[in-house]
């Protein structure tokens, strides 16, 4: 595994990738790496010929009172994992490396942020559009790879590459889970032990609501969700909890299409997202 740290050695194996007639499979990560990250790997290692990994923890995407200071980092444990899970090039850019300048323009995310963690999060998907555009640009994928946890980020990221024709797939891979239903996430290390206990209520609650959506009654719906999910006391509140069209997340008008629920959780130290999309492919 080559592990690269700034641009010109980067760009200098992607231009041989390319002579080679190599495909290029991009698994882009703020690290702290599980397994829902390796299911990223996997099929990207299946689809490709070579594997880019990058791990950057992109402070545009981070407002100013969220996590980006103590975001979990822990760059040997992510180097051993990316090595011993097959990851060929491994970009581990600084932010001085990847915003040597302020910039001159940035990505305007505008449809599809206007609820969940667009509404929540302000900045957050301008911030991701635009690391990405650098990635993308630096890396040149066939194929780039995204957790289907992060259902708004997918459904942002497909309308940007295909707004601006980027010539790349973007794949994206069921929400890996621990085995009592908790997805996987960076985040869950700073639960407390009795959060980490109670925090599968959360998919337990979505995956009751499948069955319930039958009977289209969004109000319902989501009522049941939230009385499952507070009869755990440990969280701080629930921050957001809505139902909508997927991937346009505009409101629910044809149920026979595909629709998100999506959540996310306060707890003492983590938010926690998570969502189930029902019907559809
Ligand atoms: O999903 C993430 O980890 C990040 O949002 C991404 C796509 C790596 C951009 O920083």
């Amino acid at each position: 595994m080559k592990i690269i740290r700034n641009i010109e050695a980067l760009r200098a194996v992607v231009a041989s990738s390319k002579k080679e007639r190599k495909t290029i499979g991009f698994v882009p990560t703020m690290g702290f790496l599980h397994e829902g990250h390796m299911a990223l790997v996997k099929a990207a290692k299946a689809e490709n010929d070579i594997v880019v990994m990058s791990i950057f923890v992109n402070p545009t995407q981070f407002g100013p009172n969220e996590d980006f200071e103590s975001y979990p980092r822990d760059e040997a444990r992510d180097t051993s994992l990316a090595e011993q899970n097959g990851i060929d090039i491994l970009f581990l850019p600084s932010v001085e490396t990847m915003y040597p300048e302020s910039l001159t323009a940035t990505i305007h995310a505008q449809k599809r942020v206007s609820v969940l963690d667009g509404a929540t999060r302000e900045g957050h998907f301008d911030g991701v559009l635009t690391v990405l555009a650098k990635l993308f640009h630096l890396v040149q994928p066939d194929g780039a790879y995204f957790g289907q946890k992060d259902a708004q980020q997918v459904a942002v990221v497909q309308g940007f590459v295909a707004d601006y024709f980027l010539p790349l797939k973007v794949r994206v891979i069921p929400t890996v889970r621990e085995q009592d239903g908790l997805a996987k996430s960076s985040r869950n290390v700073y639960l407390t032990e009795q959060e980490r206990a109670d925090a599968p209520v959360i998919h337990m609650a979505l995956r009751r609501a499948r069955m319930e959506v039958k009977e289209k009654d969004k109000t319902r719906v989501l009522a049941n969700i939230r009385a499952i999910v507070n009869q755990k006391k440990t969280h701080e509140k629930i921050v957001y909890l809505d139902m909508y069209q997927y991937p346009s997340f505009e409101p629910v008008e044809d149920w026979e299409k595909p629709i998100i629920i999506a959540i996310c959780v306060q707890y003492s130290k983590a938010r926690l997202i998570d969502n189930e999309i029902i019907g559809g492919a």
